[in-house]
């Protein structure tokens, strides 16, 4: 599917024309020329209270005049600025009707849309992110998949700003890559599968992909990182993807993700119930891949670093067991107490290997905490920092993306729950304040840069129903990105 802007809904020509309708006071600018178009209609039907335009109210006007051939859909907000949750509302209306019907061509007359402190071209932005977003189905294993296939060729949208629309589209086409990732069953997505897309995004894109496979982990000491796999059929790697937009001498931004394609929980099994959802345990990975892919749709100057810790966490003859000890890259020794904490062992290996890239800074994204879970649920990601710099430099990327998260402490008494009677450090802290603990194990690997840690557990995917990866946080890791440009 194609995104472009218009300039004025006089001048375009769609199969079916979306303007917003407020609850109250004077039509905006689109919707106004279109209810003249229709001789009133839309005016009408908000006072008869057919159509009373409330937040992600929808109609369609299959005709509404001999003279204008398109289909209008009535798109209901309110008569306040919206906030972010209820502009997301009004734009997942938008794409469930347009997904549902036959046209082609779909022109979104955006005049009215406005969202509590955000510039329109901001708007423009989330619109074109949110929409896109919207289209996306997983396609994969069911008979009827097919049919799924949005019928929407080409998506208008009323604008100026090119570059803040494509930022929105790429956005959108980095989470649908992430989703479709995060979606993918354990049995299909392996860590030589995602070893495998890094490949394809090399070569679609000209990027520079190399592996580390076991044997050459072995030879750098990664032996943390191959604890985690041992217990697997299934080889892992270690990814990395280098973007370059930027100048040569100039030092990347690294991101890493937990790639962990299944877990079990190894010999620390984990219960039955809603095991499957440990599928998503790569969804870090996939966030990364995704940005990785925005990125390279969008070629901002700057030089970006892509690594991916991929493992699957399995029970067997050969797997690591509770109580044992292994090296690290970084010389220090762990106490495995457990081996279902296995997201912090595979990290801290990677990202003493990101040493050697002198990043100008660094940020993991994993599903690390079911405790993360407890303490944000679903709406805000759990953000550890080292660096004032890089904290707030997420905030505010955060806010611009509007995908939310929240700063957790990192204070030095939590570390102490680390302590090992046995190794350097213990893998798990105990019962209380398990993020933190969690994000305490991974500072002990980051000294030499300044870092922060996304602990997405809760945000990474949708439980019930609707199951499936929700394709954050690329929205976030974006902009993060995009505001690294000189
Ligand atoms: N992948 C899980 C974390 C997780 C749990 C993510 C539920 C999403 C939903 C992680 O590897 C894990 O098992 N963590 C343990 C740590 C504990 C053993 C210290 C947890 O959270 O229970
Ligand atoms: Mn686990
Ligand atoms: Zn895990």
């Amino acid at each position: 599917m194609n995104t472009a802007l218009f300039d004025r809904i006089s001048a375009v020509e769609a199969d079916l024309s979306v303007v917003f309708v407020p609850s109250e006071g004077e039509l905006p600018e689109s919707t106004a020329w279109v209810d003249a178009k229709s001789s009133g209609q839309i005016l009408q039907l908000r006072e008869s209270e057919v159509f009373k335009g409330l937040v992600a109210q929808t109609l369609l006007l299959p005709s509404i005049s001999e003279e204008f051939a398109s289909a209008v859909l009535l798109v209901g907000i309110g008569k306040d600025a919206l906030s972010d949750a209820k502009a997301k509302k009004v734009i997942a209306a938008v794409s469930s009707q347009i997904k549902g019907l036959p046209f082609a061509k779909v022109a979104v007359a955006l005049s009215g849309l406005t969202i509590v402190d955000r510039e329109a071209a901001n708007v423009l932005t989330l619109a074109a992110q949110w929409l896109n977003e919207g289209f996306y189905e997983f396609i994969g294993f069911k008979q009827d998949d097919k049919e799924k296939v949005t019928k929407v060729e080409t998506l208008l949208l009323e604008g100026s700003d090119e570059s803040a629309m494509s930022i929105g589209v790429a956005t959108a086409t980095g989470s649908a890559f992430t989703r479709q990732l995060g979606n993918l069953p354990g049995n299909v997505c392996t860590p030589s599968y995602l070893a495998s897309k890094a490949q394809e995004l090399g070569e679609d894109y000209g990027i520079d992909v190399e592996l580390v496979d076991e044997t050459k982990m072995d030879e750098l000491g990664m032996h943390c990182m191959l604890s985690v796999g041992r217990g697997s059929d299934q080889p892992s790697y270690l990814i990395v993807m280098h973007y370059r937009g930027g100048a040569e001498n100039e030092a990347p931004h690294v991101l890493l993700g937990k790639g962990i394609t299944f877990d079990t929980g190894g010999i620390s099994l984990k219960p039955g119930a809603k095991m499957d959802e440990m599928k998503y345990d790569m969804c870090g990975a996939a966030s990364v891949f995704g940005t990785m892919k925005a990125i390279c749709e969008l070629k901002p100057a700057l030089n970006f670093t892509a690594v991916i810790a991929a493992a699957e966490n399995m029970p067997s003859g050969h797997a690591t067991k509770p109580g044992d000890v292994v090296r690290t890259m970084s010389g220090k020794t762990v106490e495995v107490l457990n081996t279902d904490a296995e997201g912090r062992l595979v990290l801290c290996d990677a990202l003493t290997y990101i040493e050697r890239f002198e990043p100008q800074s660094v940020v993991d994204i994993a599903t690390l905490t079911g405790a993360c879970i407890v303490a944000l649920g679903s709406v805000n990601s759990g953000m550890y920092s080292n660096s004032d710099v890089v904290a707030e430099s997420l905030k505010s990327a955060s806010k611009g993306a509007a995908d939310k998260l929240w700063q957790m402490p990192l204070d030095e008494e939590y570390q102490q729950q680390l302590d090992s009677n046995f190794a350097d450090i213990g893998n798990i802290g105990g019962p209380e304040a398990g993020s933190v603990t969690a994000a305490c194990f991974l500072s002990r690997f980051t000294d030499s840069y300044p870092w922060a840690h996304l602990d997405i557990a809760g945000t990474a995917w949708t439980g019930g129903a609707a199951k499936g990866a929700s394709g954050r946080p690329v929205g976030l890791l974006t902009q993060y990105l995009l505001s690294k440009v000189s």
